[in-house]
């Protein structure tokens, strides 16, 4: 596992595009995992920014997304859908038929999470996988269990989580108790891991899922058996490390 430990936000963002940005470079017709939340948006704007100028091309890009709360209509400017299309995809030449996450307007989780896997399987796999971490560790929507998941799944969301995502909507009775999102076993099978994580109220996530003993109740601490993982993250995020 390779640490960049940064300075702030803006060199986290930076950093990791750049890593993202290599590998479309190195193979312009790659599959990129994407992530959500508000770790990532800094490193989409950078994306963007570097298309815009003419040194990434994405014509050639397929990309799957990590999750998708269940029960949130495409249009709903929270569903990972729309962040997606507003962050990314609306702003650089990606072919949109080949952007995928898993439909959270699929009342069926059963069929709407074997759909997905079969979607993933049908691209190949993540060349790179971009995660952010949940207070409480989860990559994804993956929460802290007994188990590690290993296919697409649909998770009743923690209290903390559902705590977390209350900025983005006008009451935590609006926030989705459910999502869709993919398994650790899919998670892992990604060829590179690219983790983003910024803040003091990360520490813990980071100091766990890095350091700490590899269990289910910190998801994220799975990464520890990838061989090939990049965490960017700023000081903040890093303050309980010892590097
Ligand atoms: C959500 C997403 C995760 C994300 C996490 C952290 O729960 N499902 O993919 O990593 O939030 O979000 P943020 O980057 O906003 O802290």
């Amino acid at each position: 596992m390779r640490i960049y430990k940064v300075k702030d936000y803006a060199e986290m963002s930076r950093k990791a595009a750049a890593v993202m940005a290599a590998q479309i470079v190195a193979k312009p017709d790659c599959v990129l995992g994407l992530a959500t939340g508000s770790t990532p948006i800094g490193l989409y704007k950078q994306l963007v920014e570097w298309y815009k100028s003419g040194d990434l091309d994405f014509s050639e890009v397929t990309t799957v997304n990590l999750d998708e709360y269940k029960g949130l209509p495409k249009e709903n400017d929270q569903s990972y859908y729309y962040f997606m299309n507003d962050n990314l995809f609306s702003h650089v030449n990606v072919d949109k038929s080949r952007t995928f996450l898993p439909d959270g307007t699929q009342p069926d989780a059963e069929k709407a999470c074997t759909e997905y896997d079969e979607i993933v399987r049908a691209t190949g796999g993540a060349d790179i996988q971009l995660l952010g971490l949940g207070h409480n560790g989860h990559i994804g929507f993956n929460e802290p269990s007994d188990v590690f998941k290993k296919n697409t799944h649909c998770v009743d969301l923690t209290e903390s989580t559902i705590k977390a995502n209350t900025r983005f909507f006008a009451s935590e009775a609006d926030v989705p108790r459910q999502a869709y999102t993919m398994g650790i076993g899919t998670i892992m099978s990604a060829k590179k891991i690219l983790v983003v994580a910024s803040g003091a109220d990360k520490a813990d996530a980071v100091y766990k899922s890095f350091f700490g003993p590899i269990t289910p109740q910190v998801q994220g601490s799975v990464l520890q058996l990838h061989p090939d993982v990049v965490v960017v993250a700023d000081e903040a995020a890093l303050s309980k490390c010892d590097l």
